[in-house]
């Protein structure tokens, strides 16, 4: 499974990246915000840094506008995943750059249906947010689920980028069911490594250390 960290943060992007954890980055006017970055400055610096597709996301609401932030954030860098509201305005903007050869992130996705319409309409990557379905008490990764059951009926290559990612275990259903990609926030990422019984493991063991006064170096 491919590890995408959600933020726009460079430092953070940096370390994960260091470690080898990151395949790609995502980004929303509300990351922007809190990074406190030019959109196009910041956004070059994750292209620079970063191998993988970093999605940058349009604000226009119609599609001929959508169309042409699309052209202008696609010129950034090659790995740049243009990033569309799932709306219908959306949609035509996603089959038109979809025609140019560029990668779409279909984002704000919360069901079965939107994903099938996002695929049928050239996108690289349908994001369904988990997080926020749990915020109304639908089971986000029942969704993650039906679309997975969706492409495979059909074969549709559009990636399932996981999103709206708010915890470990969100990570390990998403795995377990099949999603593409994980998009999550950096701080969720490190958690993966925790457990209550390493820590205690490795307490018991520098403890016995000790008591054997021997030294390695
Ligand atoms: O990738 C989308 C993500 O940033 C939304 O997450 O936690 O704001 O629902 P959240």
């Amino acid at each position: 499974m491919k590890f995408f960290v959600d933020t726009a943060e460079i430092d953070a992007i940096a370390e994960l990246n260091d470690l080898g954890m990151v395949d790609g980055v995502t980004t929303n006017p509300s990351l922007i915000l809190k990074s406190g970055r030019d959109i196009l400055e910041v956004t070059k610096e994750i292209c620079d840094l970063v191998d993988g597709p970093v999605s940058a996301e349009v604000v226009a609401l119609g599609a001929d506008e959508m169309i042409a932030e699309g052209r202008k954030l696609a010129e950034i860098a090659e790995n740049i995943v243009v990033k569309l509201p799932l709306t219908w305005d959306g949609l035509k903007a996603c089959k038109v750059l979809s025609s140019e050869g560029k990668m779409l992130n279909v984002t704000l996705c919360f069901s079965a249906n939107q994903a099938l319409l996002a695929a049928k309409a050239g996108a690289t990557f349908i994001s369904p947010f988990i997080g926020r379905l749990d915020d109304i008490h639908i089971d986000g990764m029942d969704l993650i689920e039906e679309i997975r059951t969706i492409y495979d009926n059909y074969g549709y290559e559009t990636e399932i980028l996981a999103a709206s990612i708010r915890s470990v275990n969100h990570v390990k259903e998403c795995a377990l069911i099949g999603a593409d990609v994980v998009t999550a926030p950096p701080d969720v990422i490190k958690k993966l490594a925790g457990h209550p019984l390493t820590n205690a493991g490795l307490d018991q063991f520098m403890k016995d250390w000790a008591k054997t006064g021997q030294k390695i170096l």
